[in-house]
């Protein structure tokens, strides 16, 4: 049935959106909408291989990751300008608000644009300024998460930091953490052990991708080589005992994509995602959206779709969403801020 629809789910649906939480997965360029692309498109002058709004829709059909990454460095293609950086960075924030995010971490790719000769500072100013309004006329606090694409070599992105730290001190209030995405399988996290290295000695917070596609020995090396925070996905980390068992003391954050797993075949049913079996172990898992425009939802479409598949307690979603809270990179008084406005909420549902 569709969701909207139904009495029950629409009240759940509300009660999803209510809830204050974080979004700490995702990737501003996967945000991009078809009808964004098209008018970023027609306003740069860009010619699409589609037809229609529509027939770009059809076309997100994946069978892996690597499937998705082809369609998603096309689409960004349209991004030249710093308006453009700035609208798409608007629109999710909006979109997010809409879902309770009071928190969003956002990953970009900068090397997909600096590759096409688009500068840095037009990359970092765009998503800046749209972040720097939300916060002040939205009340959403954002940081930024530059991300290595790990198909790439490491001298490249050692390049890509060189390339970014003289822009440090102008978005310090944004640019607080790294992370590394792509393809996975192929690209374990030793590449990028001496650059991940490098960014720990200056300072910023450290997530990666790890166990989405490939093994949960990933996981433990992007933990063990890379020092990372947290992880990005670690679905697979259930093959582990062990791993799971280190998840689990340290409180190691993973954040979690549903819709982005059923769509990427990493799992073939949301029925049969661990989601909730992690969560009932007891491990800081997190709900995030990945690239919404592609995997056919937004946060609360994530949390609401997972509630449903896999028959989540309105106490279970309130736990993602404390969850979220305690995983971001926030400052400790901020945590308890939306830890406080969390319960307030709860109270009041
Ligand atoms: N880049 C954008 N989305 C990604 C994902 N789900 N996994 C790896 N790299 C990505
Ligand atoms: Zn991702």
């Amino acid at each position: 049935m569709d969701a909207a629809v139904s009495p029950a789910a629409s009240s759940l649906s509300d009660f999803v959106r209510r809830l204050p939480k974080a979004e700490l997965h995702l990737h501003i360029e996967g945000t991009l909408e078809p009808d964004l692309i098209f008018s970023l498109a027609q306003r740069n002058g860009i010619a699409l291989p589609y037809a229609s709004v529509d027939a770009l829709r059809q076309a997100y059909q994946f069978n892996d990751l690597q499937s998705f990454l082809d369609l998603y460095y096309a689409g960004a293609s349209v991004l030249i300008t710093e308006a453009d950086f700035y609208d798409m960075t608007m629109a999710y924030l909006q979109r997010a608000q809409y879902d309770g995010v009071a928190h969003a971490e956002l990953m970009f790719d900068p090397q997909t644009h600096t590759g096409r000769g688009i500068a840095m500072e037009t990359v970092f100013a765009g998503m800046a300024r749209a972040l720097r309004d939300a916060r002040r006329l939205m009340g959403i606090s954002g940081y930024m998460l530059l991300s290595f694409l790990r198909h790439l070599t490491e001298d490249d992105a050692q390049a890509t930091l060189d390339a970014a730290l003289p822009l440090r001190e102008q978005y310090k209030d944004l640019w607080i953490g790294i992370g590394l995405d792509s393809a996975e399988r192929g690209n374990p996290p030793e590449k990028f052990a001496r650059v991940y290295a490098r960014c720990k000695a200056l300072g910023f917070r450290l997530t990666a991708h790890a166990g989405e596609e490939g093994p949960a020995s990933y996981v433990r090396d992007a933990l063990d080589i890379l020092g990372v925070e947290r992880i990005d996905h670690g679905v697979r980390s259930e093959e582990d005992p062990a791993l799971m068992q280190r998840l689990l003391t340290g409180r190691i954050p993973l954040t979690v994509c549903p819709l982005s797993n059923l769509k990427l075949c990493v799992v073939q049913d949301l029925q049969q995602h661990n989601l909730a079996r992690l969560l009932r172990q007891g491990l800081m898992v997190t709900v995030n959206s990945d690239d919404p425009a592609y995997f056919g939802g937004y946060i609360a479409d994530n949390y609401i779709a997972s509630a449903q598949a896999l028959d989540l307690s309105r106490e279970e979603l309130a736990a993602l969403a404390r969850n979220s809270i305690e995983a971001s990179f926030l400052p400790d008084e901020q945590k308890r801020a939306l830890a406080a406005s969390l319960d307030a909420a709860l109270a009041a549902a």
